[in-house]
């Protein structure tokens, strides 16, 4: 299965929360035991909104990255870089601009939801407009076969194919049609029950110190209607049993469900349960961040070589490309 290539990329948001860990790097970490796989940092996407003020986009690509490895995406397995790096892509983009009908980037559900409802930045640009086909020339330049997003990206996906399809058809068959790999796991609420987001400041990142997440999930939410110690709770509705359903093993969490309905354990115990079984999962993540942080001139040549492996397989995509449409 190495033959087959996987394509993923993520904006950079900064340090990353344990959704993202458990909704994407985990499948990243799978994925790249068994695919050709190119994980990306898709700054110039980041761009497409926050073009007004880009101050923030540097020390965020650093701190996801840190977040990537120290988690286990491995460079020796998977091809890790930044897509401002290879700018190939931002040719590709501009080829295929010139055969990509306005109407099929102004369908995207995305792109009029987005225009309407985000009222703080302008986004009537050009660049907005055109974010899912520099996605498309994100994946066809590496000819991807798979390309894991969450559903909401799927779109992004259809698009792509449409517009590889078109290439293929006026020039010749130069791309491959990817598929998405959607991953369906629970959503992990963040601590006040709504779903976990930096904007929400409800968040538990990976990068969390143990006390900073004992203390986070003291005070996170847990079944309104569960007051006192004796009344009794409905584990259904409760953020904290969201979690001990990723983290803690089937004995845990039928004692937990049992005794939250029946009043026989408190609040305190459950959290106390849940708060080992994710300060125990992370202690190999933060001996590997350390290790890192200690040298900061590996993180580089990681993302130095990722970057030059990458524009290799870029490069090779665009002579074909180029060659396709007689330049
Ligand atoms: N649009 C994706 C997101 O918001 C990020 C992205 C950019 C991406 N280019 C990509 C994802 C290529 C997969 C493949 O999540
Ligand atoms: Fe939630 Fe656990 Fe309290 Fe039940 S006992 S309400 S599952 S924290």
């Amino acid at each position: 299965m190495k033959n087959k290539i996987v394509l993923s990329g993520m904006r950079p948001t900064g340090k990353l929360h344990l959704g993202h860990l458990h909704g994407v790097l985990e499948n990243w970490k799978k994925l790249q035991e068994d695919y050709s796989c190119f994980f990306f940092v898709a700054d110039w996407h980041a761009l497409t909104s926050e073009y007004a003020d880009t101050k923030e986009i540097k020390s965020n690509i650093h701190d996801m990255v840190i977040d990537w490895l120290s988690v286990g995406i491995d460079p020796e397995k998977a091809i890790l870089f930044i897509q401002s790096n290879v700018i190939e892509h931002a040719e590709l983009q501009l080829l295929l601009s010139m055969i990509t009908p306005l109407s099929w980037l102004e369908r995207v559900p995305t792109y009029k939801e987005q225009v309407e409802n985000i009222r703080d930045k302008d986004l009537g640009t050009y660049g907005f407009l055109g974010y899912p086909l520099l996605q498309s020339a994100d994946i066809l330049i590496y000819n991807a076969n798979y390309v894991p997003v969450g559903v909401d990206q799927v779109p992004h996906i259809e698009f792509t194919r449409e517009v590889a399809r078109r290439f293929n058809y006026l020039y010749s068959n130069v791309f491959v049609e990817p598929e998405e790999l959607l991953t369906d796991y629970p959503k992990l609420p963040g601590t006040d029950g709504r779903k976990m987001s930096k904007s929400y400041n409800n968040s538990i990142y990976i990068s969390d110190s143990d006390e900073v997440i004992t203390k986070k999930l003291k005070t996170a939410m847990t079944d309104p209607q569960r007051v006192r110690r004796d009344d009794p709770g409905d584990p259904e509705v409760c953020p904290i049993f969201a979690y001990h359903r990723i983290y803690s093993t089937t004995q845990q969490i039928d004692y937990v469900t049992d005794g939250c309905k029946t009043a026989g354990i408190g609040c305190i115990e459950c959290k106390k349960i849940l708060t080992d079984n994710i300060l125990g999962e992370l202690i190999p993540y933060r001996e590997k961040r350390e290790e890192l942080l200690k040298s900061p001139e590996t993180i580089e040549d990681i993302i130095n070589d990722g970057n030059k492996r990458a524009r290799e397989h870029a490069a090779g995509t665009m002579a074909r490309v180029r060659e396709a449409m007689k330049f």
